[in-house]
C-alpha cells in the first residue's frame, strides 16, 4: 500500500521522482487515474492552502472529491479516527488526506486500512506535502540542494514544517541553521549545534524559510509582543536589506504580517512566498499520483532539471 505519512520514509530518489513528476504537470501534463476514483479530504484542524490544493490537484487529475465536513460528520457522536477511515473505505473511497491535531495519528491507519492515506500534517509532527512543495520551490530557483544554505527561523520546536524541511533537506545535501527564541527550539537533534544569531543568519544563506509563531500550540504562557518578537526574531525591512544578492524569502503561510516578516515583504522580489502555494498543486498532483498508481520508487531519477 502506498501511503505519504512522514518525509522520513522517503529516500533522496523517491523525493526527486515527486519533484521530476510535479515539474512535468506545472508544464502541463496530465494523468487519470484509468477509472472512476474517489478521494476525501479529511480536515480535522484548520487550512487554506492545503485543503484546497489538494482538491485543486484532485479535480485537475479528473478524481471525485467526496465531501467530508468534520464538525457535521459522525466524528461529533464519538466515531474513531480509524472507525471513519474505515467507513470510507467501505463506501468505496480510494484515498483519504488527512489533516488532524494528534502527532502520528497516522500510526492507527497505516497497514490496518487498505487505501493509501496522505498525511496534510499532524500535530507537531510531519507536514510532507509542504516540505515537498518548499523543496521543489527551491529546486526552481537554484536546480540544486548540494551545499545550499537554508535557514529556518522562529517556532521551531512547534512547527512540523520545521522538522520534516530540515530532515528532507539535510538528506538532500543542504546545510540546515535554525535561528528563533530559545525557549521555542526543539530539544533533538534538530537543533543541535546549528543555531545561528539571526543577524548573521540573514547575511549568509541562499534560502531564508520563516515560520508562523503556533499559538494555538502553546501552553498559555506569558509570550512576547508582536512587536518585540518582530524586531528580535523576524524578518525586518534592515534585515531583509542585508540578505545576499539571488537569495529567497520562504514561508509556509498563513504569515503573520508584521511580527514573523514585515508586511511590505510579503510579496517583494525574494519572496516566494504565493510561489510556493501555486506549486503545492503541482506537488499534490505528483503525490496523488504515486500512492494512486504505486510507483516504483526505484526508477532512474538522474535527469537534468530543465526551467
Ligand atoms: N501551509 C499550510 O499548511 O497552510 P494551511 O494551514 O492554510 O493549509
Amino acid at each position: 500500500r502506498q501511503n505519504l505519512v512522514s518525509i522520513k520514509d522517503m529516500n533522496k530518489d523517491e523525493i526527486l521522482l515527486i519533484l521530476m513528476q510535479a515539474q512535468k504537470f506545472s508544464q502541463g501534463e496530465s494523468w487519470r487515474a484509468g477509472e472512476q476514483t474517489f478521494v476525501a479530504n479529511l480536515f480535522f484542524e484548520a487550512s487554506t492552502r492545503t485543503k484546497t490544493s489538494f482538491e485543486v490537484a484532485e479535480r485537475k487529475l479528473g478524481l471525485e472529491v467526496i465531501p467530508f465536513e468534520a464538525g457535521s460528520s459522525s466524528v461529533l457522536k464519538g466515531e474513531t479516527l480509524y472507525d471513519t477511515v474505515r467507513t470510507l473505505e467501505s463506501i468505496g473511497v480510494n484515498a483519504v488526506v488527512i489533516r488532524h491535531k494528534e502527532d502520528q495519528y497516522y500510526k492507527q491507519l497505516v497497514n490496518k486500512v487498505n487505501i493509501p492515506v496522505i498525511n496534510a500534517g499532524d500535530g507537531c509532527g510531519q507536514h510532507p506535502t509542504q516540505c515537498l512543495l518548499d523543496l521543489f520551490t527551491i529546486q526552481q530557483e537554484f536546480n540544486r540542494f548540494e551545499g545550499l544554505k537554508v535557514g529556518i527561523v522562529g517556532d521551531i520546536r512547534h512547527s512540523r514544517v520545521a522538522r520534516s524541511n530540515a530532515e528532507s533537506l539535510r538528506k538532500l545535501g543542504a546545510d540546515v541553521r535554525f535561528s528563533g527564541p530559545p525557549e521555542w527550539f526543539a530539544d533533538d537533534y534538530l537543533t543541535a549545534g546549528d543555531y545561528m544569531e539571526l543577524d548573521r543568519l540573514v547575511e549568509e544563506v541562499d534560502v531564508l524559510m520563516l515560520l508562523r509563531i503556533q499559538h494555538e500550540r502553546h501552553d498559555g504562557g506569558a509570550e512576547m509582543t508582536k512587536e518585540d518578537y518582530h524586531q528580535m526574531y523576524g524578518l525586518t525591512v534592515e534585515r531583509e536589506q542585508r540578505m545576499k544578492p539571488g537569495s529567497i524569502i520562504m514561508h509556509p503561510a498563513p504569515v503573520n504580517r508584521d511580527v514573523e516578516i514585515a508586511d511590505g515583504l510579503v510579496e517583494c522580489s525574494r519572496s516566494r512566498i504565493f510561489k510556493q502555494m501555486e506549486n503545492g498543486v503541482f506537488v499534490r498532483m505528483a503525490v496523488l499520483k504515486k500512492v494512486l498508481e504505486g510507483s516504483n520508487s526505484n526508477e532512474l531519477v538522474n535527469q537534468k532539471w530543465q526551467y
